[in-house]
């Protein structure tokens, strides 16, 4: 699978500063990766044909620059090719508590078919790391994206003898 990553000038200190794993490391993930002002990748491109986006985490600025068709970022114009395109766009936003135009922004989006689904994490798996709960919120991610993913044990599945998750060990204490 191609993956094309767009990391915005905010999020690349952000993921230095709240996930402790630098920022190279995860732009090497991607198959290809741009600067969030590349206005020439191909992703800002109708032309260019790709399958779905997600913005994850989508800022509540991000999310009114996408609600409003304000395309300044190349995160933004890409979400607009997505939607004109008539591709899958999924929004997850991560604020609390929501104003009354962040709310108003997410109709906006989900009126102009965008999928919304905030960073909320299910519980009936009993998560014990803080992996566990991002990886419930990646997995659900990319059920709505159409990728195959075992990344959590599903309500209604038999349980898996031995987890396939990755774990940093990071405990959630009770
Ligand atoms: C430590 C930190 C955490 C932040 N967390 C959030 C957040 O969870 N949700 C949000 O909407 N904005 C958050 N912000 C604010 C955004 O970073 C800010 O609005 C920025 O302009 C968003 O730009 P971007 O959408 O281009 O990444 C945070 C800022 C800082 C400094």
């Amino acid at each position: 699978m191609e993956t094309h990553l767009i990391v915005s000038k905010q999020g690349r200190e952000l993921i230095e500063y709240e996930s402790a794993v630098p920022l190279d490391r995860v732009l090497k993930e991607a198959t290809f990766h741009y600067a969030d002002d590349d206005f020439m990748a191909p992703v800002a491109s109708g032309s260019f044909r790709f399958d779905a986006m997600v913005i994850v985490p989508c800022t509540m600025k991000t999310l009114s620059a996408v609600a409003n068709g304000y395309a300044d970022t190349l995160i933004s114009r890409a979400a607009e090719v997505t939607l004109k395109e008539g591709r899958k766009l999924i929004l997850v936003p991560r604020e609390m508590p929501l104003s009354l135009v962040d709310l108003n922004n997410m109709v906006r989006a989900k009126q102009a078919g965008a999928v919304i689904m905030p960073a909320s994490p299910g519980f009936y798996n009993k998560p014990k790391t803080i992996d566990d709960l991002v990886n419930n919120v990646v997995s659900r991610i990319l059920d709505q994206a159409g990728i195959d993913n075992e990344l959590i044990q599903r309500w209604g599945e038999p349980a898996k003898k031995k987890s396939t998750l990755p774990s940093s060990g990071h405990k959630i204490v009770r």
